[in-house]
């Protein structure tokens, strides 16, 4: 019932050229694409001119501001975003979580301030490797998903899709066995119902992340509570991006 989301995060990778080569070959492979949805997460610099080309792909920025504009160095803002007509936007990747700082009382504003805005977003939570051995996994979980939708109404929640990512995954090559990130995903879906309802619940979008590659992907994907994936390395190039495509495709 859910329609599968492949989303490549490219962090801060690529330069113009590569960027352009990457994007032109994603472009091809969407242009007749319906069954699933195929997302792209440039740098900034990028996303005018992908915006500009793309046609049958959502396009978003990694992160956004929660002010439209004032005296705040090196931050871009819905408004802005806006008037390139991008709606999507990342927000509370791990990274920047945990190199940024990012507080658990920041992503929620973010993400209010994003959906007041018209925008939609691609919400990160996962838990480190310290909280998984400690079993401490599902409370984490649990925490972040109640802290992202704190004040938030269901009508402006429908333009949110989580993403699961255990750190300890995320760019290591280690990932979550497609039945332990399964049993997240599906914890993630009560938690949710409980805020919400299982209706919301069960048309919420979950996507997995951390180290998902073509060799892993379909056992991932095949599970009921996965619905598609945030890619960081494997989106970087065309060959192992449309593949993953191509498995959810095979897969919807
Ligand atoms: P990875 O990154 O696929 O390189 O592990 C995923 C992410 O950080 O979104």
């Amino acid at each position: 019932m859910r329609k599968f989301f492949i989303a490549g995060n490219w962090k801060m990778n690529k330069g113009l050229e590569s960027a352009m080569s990457l994007s032109n070959k994603i472009n091809e492979y969407a242009e007749n694409e319906s069954k699933i949805d195929i997302g792209v997460f440039p740098p900034y610099i990028y996303l005018q001119g992908m915006k500009n080309t793309f046609k049958n792909i959502i396009i978003g920025s990694q992160n956004i501001f929660f002010k439209q504009e004032g005296a705040y160095t090196g931050e871009i803002s819905p408004k802005m975003l806006d008037s390139i007509d991008v709606e999507w936007t990342i927000i509370g990747h791990s990274e920047r979580r945990n190199i940024f700082n990012e507080s658990e009382e920041w992503v929620n504003k973010k993400v209010k301030f994003a959906l007041n805005n018209h925008m939609k977003a691609i919400v990160c939570i996962g838990e480190k490797l310290e909280e998984r051995k400690k079993g401490y996994t599902l409370e984490k979980i649990s925490m972040q998903v109640k802290n992202l939708f704190y004040e938030i109404s269901k009508e402006k929640a429908k333009n949110i899709t989580l993403a699961y990512e255990p750190i300890w995954a995320i760019g290591t090559g280690e990932t979550a066995s497609p039945e332990d990130a399964d049993e997240v995903h599906e914890k993630i879906r009560e938690v949710v119902s409980n805020i919400y309802d299982s209706d919301f619940a069960e048309k919420l979008r979950i996507q997995y992340g951390g180290s998902v590659k073509p060799h892993n992907a379909e056992e991932l994907l095949k599970k009921d509570n996965i619905d598609g994936a945030l890619i960081g390395g494997a989106s970087l190039e065309a060959d192992s991006f449309l593949k993953i495509c191509d498995i959810a495709k095979k897969l919807q």
